[in-house]
């Protein structure tokens, strides 16, 4: 079971993580979060379960995680404006790949829009929610699941997924990762938050396909043409240039990537 007394002691944060909600069976942290009454809840607040019985992933999928093995958990942020929540998502993905390079050698990257993996495969994927009160945001949802200490995937997963001890060949510990992990979210936030241009470099060195030419798939539909990709902008959105060396803007709810 996931020690939160472990996990609390390596906690070097400043605040992220400090308001910590533990559950060994829950249907979904992102649903827990999601239906806590405002005076409950925090900026910075974590919750974080060892099973999840209805996760939920992107595009309406389903969020499998073995129990007790990995890492399912959902973050809480206050950020006031319901704006530029895309480059939040990549900013946790960011941080992930962050502390996952200095946990192994591999090749980690962020996969456009809200994946990392490691030498290709998917390790973790994020997903971000947001809750109103009227026009007024209220609480904004960033859910993370990461196969730490997985070793077998089942159907299609086998080929297109992985783990951190898959990649690392021993067991990684949980409570340290989440405590490094909120470490570089913590610091990520407060560089989405002032609005940094370092932090969009650090997204784009790092984002599969950057300076490559690729293929898009456009509300749907792949497009015949090839695009060079030149990363995302300050706003979250994906920035191109087509044959003619015009640049193109997609906004993240229209885009795939096709790389090579
Ligand atoms: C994806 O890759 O499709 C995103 C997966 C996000 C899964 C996490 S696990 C913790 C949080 N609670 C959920 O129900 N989903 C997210």
């Amino acid at each position: 079971m996931f020690n939160t007394e472990l996990f609390q002691s390596a906690l070097e944060t400043s605040w992220l993580g400090h308001s910590f909600r533990f559950f060994e069976e829950i249907q979904s942290t992102n649903n827990y979060l999601k239906q806590l009454p405002g005076g409950e809840i925090s900026h910075g607040m974590v919750c974080l379960a060892d099973y999840q019985s209805k996760g939920r992933g992107q595009y309406e999928r389903n969020w499998d995680s073995q129990p007790g093995v990995n890492l399912t958990f959902t973050l809480c942020f206050i950020p006031g404006k319901a704006e530029r929540l895309h480059v939040l998502t990549l900013t946790g993905a960011w941080a992930l790949r962050e502390v996952i390079g200095d946990t192994l050698a591999g090749r980690v990257t962020i996969k456009w829009p809200n994946d990392v993996n490691i030498n290709e495969k998917k390790v973790a994927g994020l997903l971000t929610e947001t809750i109103f009160n009227g026009n007024r945001l209220d609480r904004v949802l960033v859910g993370i699941g990461i196969n730490v200490n997985q070793t077998r995937f089942e159907g299609e997963l086998e080929q297109s997924a992985t783990s951190l001890k898959k990649e690392k060949g021993e067991t990684v510990g949980r409570e340290r990762f989440l405590a490094a992990f909120l470490s570089r979210m913590e610091y990520g936030y407060q560089q989405w938050h002032k609005h940094s241009t370092d932090l969009i470099r650090g997204i784009n060195r790092n984002i599969e396909g950057y300076g490559k030419w690729i293929h898009l798939v456009v509300d749907g539909e792949e497009r015949a043409d090839r695009y060079k990709f030149i990363g995302v902008n300050e706003n979250g959105r994906l920035l191109v240039i087509d044959t003619e060396g015009e640049i193109n803007t997609f906004s993240y709810e229209q885009i795939r990537l096709v790389t090579d």
